[in-house]
């Protein structure tokens, strides 16, 4: 017999399904809980609360294990697959035939370049403005260049929006960049792979082509690969309330940017760094950070480290601890960073407060490392990361628009504020003083 789940209230019980996913994974389906009891539930930063069934990637946080579609990501850890091809997986739910492949990447070609008005659109941003800022409004600009595909009525014209959103999102990054910086903006070159395309558009000079090293476009492919997908997090989790309104493809990722730029999710890349410089520059020593980082008085943050869902090793951090020792070895980098951050993690896995809390390296502790290694400046580490995630938005959108369960994402709140009161006109309030 099917499981239930009982609730009592009172003096009343209540009986719940119970539904279990395909990896053992079990919730209380309490979707008639306030029709039949009257009550809501209360779970702050959703903890505990599955808000859909999804078939695109498997975390298990306990044991640190991360599947896209159930294939771990260790073996994206090698030449092959690149992340075209993780990407397809991600978005399409099963892995491309050479010909699906062949016929994405002819798309991705031919629509990596901007609509030459978009350009204006960066002229309008000034000179040092915050590349986030203009990747999430260009995203959603392209809503004004592609009104065919406000809505995605079968899968063709669903593959054309995403592969463009797919191809355009490093184009708009290097653009964002340049401008930033008030460099020209580099065309993209037909010839070359995804991320060699990203490299030279982030670094030539129209005076000369910048120098492609395949291994650091191997780097490339594999961050972007590891930071492709994670499930419910709070830019997904904000691409699926925005989509959840009927907001189209690109509105809901440009949103799904914006929820990722915060040092709690993908700006924590960055705040690693800066907090790896302070210790370089003898702000603070590595012991300091951690006692701050353990002080109740300080909000201070050990960043890189902790997880809502990874009480283990976060296993994206494993493989890019070895990426990020292969790529300063190979280029004979030597980042005094590098070593702050090996002390650090080495001094906060002793450390019973990490130890209890069960707090480890998560994504975010190294990546930064290997990104200025490529070059790659500190203010684009979370666009980086954007790029990356773009196909688990995608994926978490689509999933979600084809889902008969889909209701708008509309939560309830428990109102602790005055109870009736009356409207007071403004002559006869007393001052605030
Ligand atoms: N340094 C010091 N203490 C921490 C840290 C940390 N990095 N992370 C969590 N804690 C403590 C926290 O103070 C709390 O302690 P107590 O029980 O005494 O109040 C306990 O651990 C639980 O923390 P929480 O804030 O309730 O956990 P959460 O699941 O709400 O937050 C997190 C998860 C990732 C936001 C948090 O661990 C954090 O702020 N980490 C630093 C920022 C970071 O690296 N973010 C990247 C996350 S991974 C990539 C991504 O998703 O973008």
């Amino acid at each position: 017999m099917a499981e239930r789940a009982i609730l009592t209230i009172g003096d009343r019980s209540y009986e719940f399904p119970v539904i279990e996913g395909s990896e053992g994974e079990r919730a209380i389906d309490i979707t008639e809980l306030r029709a039949r009891t009257g009550l809501i539930t209360y779970d702050p930063g959703f903890g505990n609360t599955g808000s859909c069934i999804s078939n695109i990637t498997f975390i298990d946080g306990e044991k640190g294990i991360l599947r896209y579609r159930g294939i771990p990501i260790e073996q994206f850890d090698r030449p092959t697959p690149n992340f075209i091809e993780a990407a397809w997986l991600i978005i399409f739910g099963r892995l491309p035939t050479k010909d699906d492949l062949a016929g994405f990447n002819v798309i991705l070609t031919e629509n990596a370049h901007l609509d030459e008005s978009m350009k204006h659109n960066f002229e309008g941003f000034p000179v040092g403005a915050p590349p986030m800022a203009m990747l999430s409004a260009m995203i959603n600009a392209l809503s004004c260049f592609h009104p065919e595909y406000l809505k995605l009525s079968d899968e063709d014209t669903f593959e054309a929006a995403a592969a463009r959103l797919f191809s355009k999102i490093r184009t708009i990054a290097a653009y964002s960049y340049r401008r930033s910086k008030g460099v020209p903006y580099i065309f993209p070159n037909p010839h070359l792979r995804y991320c060699a395309n990203f490299l030279h558009m982030m670094f030539s000079m129209p005076y000369k082509d910048h120098v492609i090293d395949s291994d650091i476009e191997d780097a490339l492919n594999l961050i972007f690969i590891l930071h492709a997908d994670h499930e419910q997090n709070c830019s997904a989790a904000t691409v699926r309330v925005v989509g959840s309104g009927q907001a189209n493809l690109f509105a809901s990722v440009a949103a799904g940017v914006c929820a990722l730029w915060g040092p709690r999710h993908g700006g924590a890349n960055l705040a690693v760094i800066r907090m790896l410089e302070d210790v370089h520059r003898g702000n603070h020593s590595p012991e300091e950070c951690i006692r701050m980082a353990k002080s109740q008085t300080s909000d201070f943050r050990l960043m890189g480290f902790g997880h809502r869902v990874y009480k283990n090793y976060d296993p994206r951090a494993r493989i890019l601890k070895a990426v990020c020792d292969r790529v300063l070895t190979r280029h004979h980098v030597n980042d005094p960073l590098l070593e702050i951050a090996l002390r650090l993690e080495e001094l906060a896995l002793k450390d019973e407060y990490f130890v209890e809390r069960k707090l480890y390296p998560n994504v975010d502790f190294y990546s930064g490392i290997i990104m200025r290694a490529i070059g790659i400046p500190t203010d684009m580490f979370p666009v980086m990361f954007a790029i990356g995630r773009v196909p688990g938005w995608i994926a978490q959108w689509r999933e979600q628009q084809g889902d008969p369960q889909t209701r708008i994402a509309r939560p309830r709140q428990i109102y602790a504020g005055p109870t009736v009161t009356s409207y007071i006109p403004i002559e006869r309030r007393e001052s605030a003083g």
